[in-house]
């Protein structure tokens, strides 16, 4: 019966096919612990997910209840307290196992040949996991956020040329405020992980495309 059905949902949607090329891939020889950090920066990113959203419908992006709201996680919902410790621990992991990972291909040279838009998309996708961090901070709204977003907004004001314009429109002013919290909030929330998936979708899309690169002394021989 459970056969009867894998077979007709194949036969409509194909996913044995989707299943072979997603996970019976061939690896190279002497691939170890150091390539899973890409899959493990994965998981940070789906565990994101999915506490952003069980965070997000009790969080209000307004300077009287952006406090009040996560103080009323952390304190009244079953399991609130883990639930935001999750996101802010996972937000950390994110950032070190994406940093390992990108260490881990430019020390093993598999940046190289055919894989430079692997690397180069890889590079925006670290871009976007800081923004996401930066951005993130301030939604507590509590003293650390706030200024760290002061600080954060007036080192951008420093870039050449554009600087007081980027920072003009991240802050929605000339200060931080009620608008740049609802910036922050929506760049978070909207901007920074619909552009994340689409990179996301990119980089794995050449992975499995190009296949993972072997150790580099095995590569030369
Ligand atoms: C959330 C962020 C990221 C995820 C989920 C991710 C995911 C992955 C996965 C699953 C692989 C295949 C297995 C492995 O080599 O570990 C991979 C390979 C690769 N990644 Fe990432 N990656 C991320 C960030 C980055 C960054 C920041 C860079 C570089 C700037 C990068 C560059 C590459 C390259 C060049 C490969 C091919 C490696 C090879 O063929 O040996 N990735 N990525």
């Amino acid at each position: 019966m459970r056969r009867a059905v894998a077979t007709w949902l194949d036969e409509r949607c194909g996913w044995r096919t989707l299943k072979r090329v997603l996970l019976d891939r061939k690896i190279p020889k002497g691939v170890g612990w150091l390539y899973t950090l890409g899959s493990i920066s994965l998981f940070c990113f789906l565990l994101q997910v999915v506490t952003g959203i069980l965070l997000a419908m009790n969080y209000a992006a307004t300077p009287d209840q952006a406090y009040l709201s996560v103080k009323y996680v952390t304190e009244e919902i079953p399991m609130g307290a883990f639930l935001r410790g999750l996101h802010k621990w996972g937000a950390s992991a994110m950032v070190v196992f994406a940093t390992l990972h990108m260490l881990r291909v430019y020390f093993m040279g598999a940046f190289k040949y055919p894989r430079e838009m692997t690397w180069i998309v890889g590079l925006a996708i670290w871009l976007l996991i800081l923004g996401l961090g930066f951005t993130g901070y301030l939604l507590p709204w509590d003293q650390k956020g706030y200024w760290a977003t002061v600080v954060g907004t007036k080192i951008a004001e420093q870039a050449p040329f554009l600087g007081e314009e980027i920072a003009t429109l991240l802050r929605g002013g000339a200060q931080v405020g009620a608008v740049t919290l609802t910036r922050f909030y929506a760049i978070h929330l909207l901007l920074l992980p619909a552009c994340l998936v689409i990179g996301l979708l990119v980089h794995l899309f050449l992975v499995i495309w190009h296949g993972i690169s072997g150790p580099p002394d095995r590569e030369r021989r």
